[in-house]
């Protein structure tokens, strides 16, 4: 992939996109959720227009569904496609579980079965995408908090998609620190039993404990815990951008150009 994104990105929310406007120090590059953005009026549309004349902008799917039986939602990719041509975005990743059953939107992302019928599933989809949307797919790991039965561990799953669709990963290392913990294995030897070399991107988030159970709510600055294998992580991938996701508790736009900021010193991990 090009290097159309590079250095550490900032997930824009509406909540401070205004005020992005004003500010002369912006981060290397932002992410949205395309489905947020797509059906909103003109002042939306021009605030964005006004970002991405700035710095690069990626978009993270969230309705893909793209390990679901359902057949592609080809209406949706349509608009997608004439939405990211129009604001010259080339980066689209989603996620590696499904959304959607039976024609039903299912508001979550639920982990798939880690087995061979998936992988040829989820591999037939993306050429599908890719040939619609003229892009290439990028597929994040997700987190989950219950497993469904399976033929392979989670990382040879990845592993298996990644290889059998072509697709790159985005490397969400804070799912990979919330799943270790709720599922119980090692994060650093996970990581390092995924094929990294496929790696477009990282995300990186807060999380937060409830009793027995870590929810990943992108509602919390990044623990050092998650920045440790963060830079783990980028010291083998070499450099790849970061993004940071803050989707609830959103704090004023500076603190969170601050964590970006520490961030960034990190990207150059591996150089
Ligand atoms: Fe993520």
């Amino acid at each position: 992939m090009a290097k159309i994104i590079e250095g550490s990105g900032l997930g824009l929310r509406y909540s401070f996109a205004e005020e992005v406007l004003e500010k002369s120090d912006l981060p290397s590059w932002f992410e949205i959720a395309p489905e947020n953005w797509m059906k909103r009026g003109g002042f939306f549309k021009r605030t964005l227009k006004k970002i991405r004349e700035r710095v690069p902008i990626a978009c993270h799917g969230l309705s893909l569904s793209i390990g679901s039986p359902d057949p592609l939602n080809r209406e949706f990719l349509k608009e997608l496609k004439e939405f990211l041509d129009s604001f010259e975005i080339e980066v689209y990743s989603e996620h590696l579980s499904f959304s959607s059953l039976g024609g039903e939107y299912l508001h979550d992302l639920f982990p798939l079965p880690f087995t061979e019928e998936s992988v040829r599933r989820v591999a037939q989809k993306v050429r599908k995408v890719e040939e619609i949307l003229e892009r290439s797919l990028i597929l994040e790991n997700i987190s989950y908090y219950l497993s469904l039965p399976g033929e392979m561990e989670e990382w040879e799953f990845i592993n298996a998609v990644l290889e059998e669709s072509g697709a790159r990963l985005l490397l969400d290392v804070n799912n990979v620190y919330v799943n270790s913990l709720n599922h119980r294995y090692n994060p650093y030897e996970f990581i390092e039993k995924l094929d990294l070399s496929k790696t477009a991107y990282i995300h990186i988030a807060g999380h937060e404990r409830f009793d027995r159970i870590i929810i990943d709510t992108h509602g919390a600055p990044v623990i050092d815990e998650v920045y440790r294998l963060l830079e783990f992580t980028l010291q083998r991938t070499g450099p790849v951008p970061v993004l940071l996701e803050r989707d609830n508790n959103i704090p004023p736009y500076d603190e969170l150009l601050e964590e970006v900021k520490r961030i960034e010193e990190l990207c150059g991990v591996g150089k």
